[in-house]
């Protein structure tokens, strides 16, 4: 029989096809998962154990083994370097739990993560998808406690990576299509598929990672680490860049200094393409802003098909959007609950009311979107 759990893991193991297809080396999942530049399965396979008995020295002594000399970095292509990143990255954040800053006990390390962070042009330390997409599957995966919760949290994020690499292209299309088109409904119902898998998977991690574990267990091996004067977060959830879907839906054009502030920092930890994108999309008029000026000026008319169509997608969207950003706040609650929480702030960085915010502006939208569609009009056929 197949269980809930069996499908699940069914779907991380899934790399999508297409991805694997594009000329980014970064969408070349099952490869990276296979790479081992650094011969760093055994040392990964103790790691748990290291962890376990909090064992500093051998933890130190792992990091310096692994270290590759300068020529053989600059041999290696973007594949090998992020998956030398992975595997360092976990002796980053392992040190850094218990309390020793990596670099301060093998400095040597710090012209490395540089030359890997310049080699895949990505910042100088792991981010959440070296952690999880690129992490391979099995017995090989790397993990910093073995436990099996650590498995699932990491399993909720792969779920998440192919379909936001492919809202990139729904959402650019929507970006240059007005709602009176029928390509603008039809964008954002494509969105929509690729956004649920966010839905799948917090309820995927309530129903399989207690609060508990990821706040006391887990969320201490996210800690930031300085590399070349300057700290950077641990590979957390919080930097999925659910931002990519934002910005062209809502975000562009409505001012809020919270996630402005979240989204600044968070857009130096996502791929080179997805940067690309930020910079491309971060200023414009947003789908709401458009619709809700198309729906205006139909106001004093009758609001077409097309239109109402466009609205309905919209509001779809939003409402999953708000769906994902109610549930994983339930539980984000609870990890940070004032009995229950090791820190105030979250491992991006930002604290809980954050992500209070983001929901209420998601609901606010979708609310504003909802109400340019609800006053009685009469349809009138589009070309009218
Ligand atoms: C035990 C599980 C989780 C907890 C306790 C948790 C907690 C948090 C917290 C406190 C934040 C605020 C920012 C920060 O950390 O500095 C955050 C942000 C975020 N988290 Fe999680 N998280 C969990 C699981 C997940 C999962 C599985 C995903 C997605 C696959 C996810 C996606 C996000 C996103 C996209 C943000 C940015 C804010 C937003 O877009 O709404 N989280 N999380």
């Amino acid at each position: 029989m197949i269980t809930h759990v069996t499908y699940l893991r069914d779907a991380a193991d899934f790399v999508a096809p297409g991805l694997d297809a594009r000329n980014e080396p970064r969408y070349r999942i099952s490869e990276i998962r296979r790479a081992d530049p650094l011969a760093a399965d055994p040392l990964l396979a103790v790691l748990p154990a290291m962890n376990r008995d909090a064992d500093v020295p051998a933890l130190t002594v792992a990091l310096r083994t692994l270290l590759p000399l300068p020529a053989v970095v600059a041999r290696w292509n973007v594949v090998e370097a992020l998956a030398a990143m992975r595997d360092l990255g976990m002796f980053l954040g392992s040190l850094k739990r218990h309390g020793t800053e990596p670099l301060t006990v093998v400095p040597e390390a710090g012209p490395v993560l540089e030359a890997l962070g310049r080699r895949t042009d990505m910042v100088p330390r792991d981010t959440v998808h070296h952690y999880t997409t690129w992490n391979p599957i099995g017995a090989r995966q790397r993990m910093f406690t073995g436990e099996e919760m650590e498995g699932n949290l990491q399993d909720a994020v792969r779920m998440v990576f192919p379909s936001l690499a492919a809202s990139l292209d729904t959402c650019a299309a929507l970006a240059r299509l007005e709602p009176h088109d029928p390509g603008f409904a039809v964008a954002l119902d494509r969105t929509a598929q690729h956004v649920q898998s966010m839905v799948d998977s917090i309820d995927f991690t309530v129903a399989n990672v207690s609060p508990v574990f990821f706040a006391q267990v887990l969320r201490p091996y996210f800690e930031e680490v300085d590399v070349a004067g300057h700290a950077f977060l641990g590979p957390a959830a919080a930097q999925v860049p659910l931002w990519l879907v934002d910005l062209t839906l809502w975000q562009c054009d409505h001012n809020s200094p919270e996630y402005d502030a979240f989204l600044a920092e968070s857009v130096r930890y996502s791929l080179p393409s997805w940067r690309d994108f930020h910079a491309a999309h971060r200023v414009g008029t947003s789908a709401v802003s458009r619709l809700a000026a198309a729906t205006d000026w139909a106001a004093a008319d009758r609001l077409s098909p097309q239109l109402a169509a466009s609205a309905v997608s919209l509001a779809r969207v939003l409402r999953i959007l708000k769906t994902f950003r109610a549930r994983h706040i339930g539980i984000a609650r609870k990890a940070y609950s004032e009995d229950v929480r090791l820190y105030e702030v979250g491992s991006g960085g930002a604290p809980i009311e954050l992500l209070r915010s983001v929901l209420d502006l998601t609901r606010d939208n979708e609310t504003l979107v909802r109400r340019a569609t609800a006053r009685p009009r009469t349809p009138v056929a589009s070309h009218a």
